[in-house]
């Protein structure tokens, strides 16, 4: 594989790499505001700016300069080497690039900061990119001086609504122009762009728009600075209180990688970030997606409940028990869902199988939506694949309904609180035991309601579109009595005395291997 020198690394690259890409592929960080992996390059910002040898037998290009001489009180011709962009520089086969390790790129370093800041209001107590801006971060790593320049700063548009979700500070940016790409080349909407020149320009949306396309939080979230901030999430927390976990958005059926940020003292999920992968999303999420964290929060059922009542957990599981003690297989059946995990459908198949005998399966899960070419897909489940290949057999919600309807079901234990069509055949169940997240048409018509761990609050294990499986990692304690679902099984299984041979999540997905688990590169 080629590469090149950078400082005292050898970089490898691929063919078509700039300089900046091939480093920051084995994590070598050159300091940059406008370049994004996967946007394209725009070289506007200067702050990746590297030393660039040239080679053998060739002189290097130098640049006439006037030096401040302190014993000569005058200025003195000089001549330093022209530094080029790291972010638009081809990688070339035994280039020597020097960037920590160059006198001249420190220093460019330190006045295209000094630049950056000059009419910047610096008001990082009020900010919310604080603790997460790149301006914070470059400021002490390669500037430190305080401010030189005397006079009023230019003032420009403050708190700008931009659409519904976003609002944009026009002191704060530095015209990096990420957002007006990324709206271009990744949303396709080009309703961004840049107006005036010099320290007078500005982001503005297009006449007669707001910015309103699917993709906005993604605007806001390539913002390197505080100049666009989300309406969501703006005043709301301190990030450095926040800790992150490795999560899959359970949106839709896409699954995009994502970080699950929370609040450990109050146990509140504050806000979805996308986590990279090259196979699934790349660097993005939607909106939809983005703001899916509310869900946690919203219409959630945290009691368990008989007939409709408010009951203690062990009291509402013991009915359910009795209940399936007594049930007569051939009309009995339960209910997989694909919002929820592999971990949690095993759990509830293998009941079916082992515990209740029956060979009635049905699924369900959240009506379709809107889906796009980006990102977006119309299944709004994060699991449809999973359960397809768990359980093959597994009868549509179209049929549950029917055997519903021709009164062949009198117990059902269903996982999953939404379903694709109208319900309302579910309320001629006889005996209908719902282990659900939220109210819905399930919680509705249930006798039983058990009340089920969200994604943030369980481990689990989802297959995209794709065929990958991606592991969800846990954010925050189930909330109320609720819990993982699978535990909900496992509890049953004991209290109807048809134990399952695992107790524990690392036993149970041991026992979905392999042919549970479809084939898929984790990432
Ligand atoms: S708003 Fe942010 S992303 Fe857009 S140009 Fe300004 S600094 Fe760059
Ligand atoms: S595309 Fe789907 S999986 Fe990706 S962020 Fe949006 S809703 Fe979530
Ligand atoms: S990152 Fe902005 S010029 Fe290279």
């Amino acid at each position: 594989m080629p590469s090149f020198k950078l400082d005292d690394a050898e970089i490898p690259f691929e063919p078509g790499d700039t300089i900046i890409r091939a480093a920051e592929r084995v994590g070598v960080d050159i300091p940059h505001y406008c370049w994004h992996p996967g946007l394209s390059v725009a070289a506007n910002c200067r702050m990746c700016l590297v030393e660039i040898e040239p080679p053998p037998g060739r002189p290097a290009m130098m640049l006439d300069v006037l030096e401040w001489n302190a014993e000569k009180h005058d200025y003195v011709p000089q001549k330093k080497p022209k530094l080029q962009p790291a972010c638009q520089f081809a990688a070339a086969d035994g280039l020597v690039v020097k960037s920590q390790s160059s006198t001249h790129v420190a220093r460019a370093r330190q006045s295209v900061q000094e630049l950056l800041l000059l009419n910047h209001p610096v008001d990082c107590p009020i900010c919310d990119q604080a603790g997460e801006c790149r301006l914070q971060d470059y400021w002490l790593e390669h500037q430190g001086t305080k401010k030189r320049m005397r006079d009023e700063p230019i003032h420009k548009p403050k708190a700008v609504v931009f659409g519904p979700t976003i609002v944009y500070d026009a002191e704060r940016c530095i015209v990096c122009t990420r957002c007006v790409r990324f709206c271009d080349e990744v949303a396709k909407d080009p309703v961004l762009s840049v107006r005036e020149r010099g320290n007078l320009n500005e982001i503005v949306v297009s006449p007669g728009r707001q910015l309103d396309h699917p993709y906005t939080l993604m605007t806001e979230h390539v913002c390197p600075v505080g100049a666009l901030t989300a309406i969501d999430f703006r005043f709301k927390a301190r990030v450095w209180f926040l800790r992150s976990v490795r999560t899959v958005c359970v949106g839709c059926a896409t699954g995009c990688n994502s970080f699950t940020d929370y609040d450990p003292r109050s146990q509140n999920v504050h806000r979805y970030r996308p986590r990279h992968n090259a196979n699934v999303n790349q660097y993005w999420m939607c909106d939809d997606g983005m703001l899916d964290y509310r869900r946690i929060n919203e219409h959630r059922v945290l009691i368990a409940q008989v007939d409709g009542e408010p009951t203690a957990r062990e009291a509402a599981l013991a009915r359910a028990a009795d209940l399936f003690a007594a049930a007569p297989p051939e009309t009995t059946a339960v209910v997989l869902s694909a919002e929820h995990s592999l971990e949690d459908n095993f759990a509830l198949l293998e009941l079916a199988r082992d515990g209740l005998k029956t060979q009635n399966v049905y699924f369900s899960g959240r009506a379709p939506g809107e889906g796009d070419n980006v990102l977006r897909d119309a299944d709004k489940n994060p699991n449809t694949s999973g359960v397809r290949k768990l359980a093959p057999m597994a009868k549509p919600f179209a049929d549950l309904v029917r055997a519903a309807e021709e009164g062949k079901l009198t117990h059902v234990l269903a996982l999953g609180s939404q379903a694709p069509s109208d319900a309302s055949a579910l309320a001629k169940i006889r005996h209908l035991v719902a282990i659900a997240t939220h109210q819905g048409p399930f919680e509705e018509h249930a006798e039983i309601v058990l009340p089920a761990a969200s994604w943030a609050e369980a481990e689990g294990s989802f297959v995209n579109r794709q065929g990958i499986t991606q592991e969800s990692e846990r954010a925050v304690s189930p909330y109320g009595d609720s819990r993982p679902a699978f535990r909900w099984v496992h509890e049953l299984r004991l209290a109807l005395d048809r134990p399952p041979a695992w107790k524990k999540l690392g036993e149970l997905r041991a026992a979905m291997q392999p042919a549970a688990l479809p084939t898929g590169a984790r990432p």
